[in-house]
């Protein structure tokens, strides 16, 4: 199965990516991720994305659809793909569309996190990883059972992204209304979408989420 997790910064799609990745075996395609990765080892790539993201606009599409192909080329054809954070533009959607058909891929499902903005912020500005092994915490909503000890890893060491300051934020909000946002009707013209309270506790998302590609 190939699903795309659509909504805002904040939304839920790298807590609820993870989680499926964790109880299904499907693989994250995180372009955000990805672009992260590029710029910490200051490849070509990164070296171009570094200023955009932290100015909180929106990468090249040539760039994001090429890493996209790449890492669906890595995967074996049969595991379950989830789109997190790609696409995020019509050129893009059209691009996916290209790329999972000349792979033998077709995508089953759209999930949009519906969610209020205003709360988003809150999310955003609060939340951290453990720099060993990426699991994410927030300051409020998901904290480590032992302070200062990731769950998973036992690691004591923390990050927050450059990208999470509350002005970044609001122009990432900006560029999702103004150029994601009016993407899905064209996954609405296929029936695809689904839509998930992305507001709910984080445990009612997933299971909404699993029972939609159940
Ligand atoms: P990217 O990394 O994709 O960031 P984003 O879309 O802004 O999304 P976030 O990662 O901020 O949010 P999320 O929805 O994953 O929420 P999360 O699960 O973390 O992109 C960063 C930048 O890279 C872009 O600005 C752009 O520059 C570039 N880029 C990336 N892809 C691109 C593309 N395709 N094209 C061009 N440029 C691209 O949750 C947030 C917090 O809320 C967490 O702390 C979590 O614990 C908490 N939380 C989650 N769910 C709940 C819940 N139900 N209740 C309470 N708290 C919750």
């Amino acid at each position: 199965m190939n699903i795309i997790l659509l909504g805002p910064p904040g939304a839920g799609k790298g807590t609820q990516a993870q989680r499926l990745v964790e109880r299904h075996g499907m693989k994250q395609l995180s372009t955000g991720d990805m672009l992260r990765a590029a710029v910490k080892a200051g490849t070509t790539v990164g070296l171009k994305a570094k200023a955009v993201m932290e100015a909180g606009q929106l990468v090249s599409d040539e760039i994001v659809s090429a890493l996209i192909g790449d890492e669906l080329d890595a995967m074996p054809a049969d595991q379950g793909a989830i789109f997190d954070g790609y696409p995020r533009t019509a050129p893009q959607a059209e691009s996916l569309e290209a790329i999972l058909a000349s792979r033998g891929r077709s995508l089953d499902r759209v999930i949009e996190l519906e969610v209020n903005e205003d709360a988003l912020v809150e999310r955003i500005t609060g939340r951290y990883t453990c720099a060993t092994c990426g699991k994410g915490y927030h300051d409020t909503f998901e904290k480590p059972a032992v302070e200062g000890t990731c769950d998973k890893c036992g690691g004591h060491e923390f990050k927050r992204r450059p990208d999470d300051n509350e002005e970044t934020v609001r122009t990432r909000m900006a560029e999702y209304r103004a150029k994601t946002a009016p993407i899905l009707p064209i996954y609405e013209a296929k029936g695809i979408v689904a839509r998930v309270d992305g507001m709910a506790d984080m445990d009612d998302v997933t299971a909404a989420i699993e029972a939609i590609i159940a």
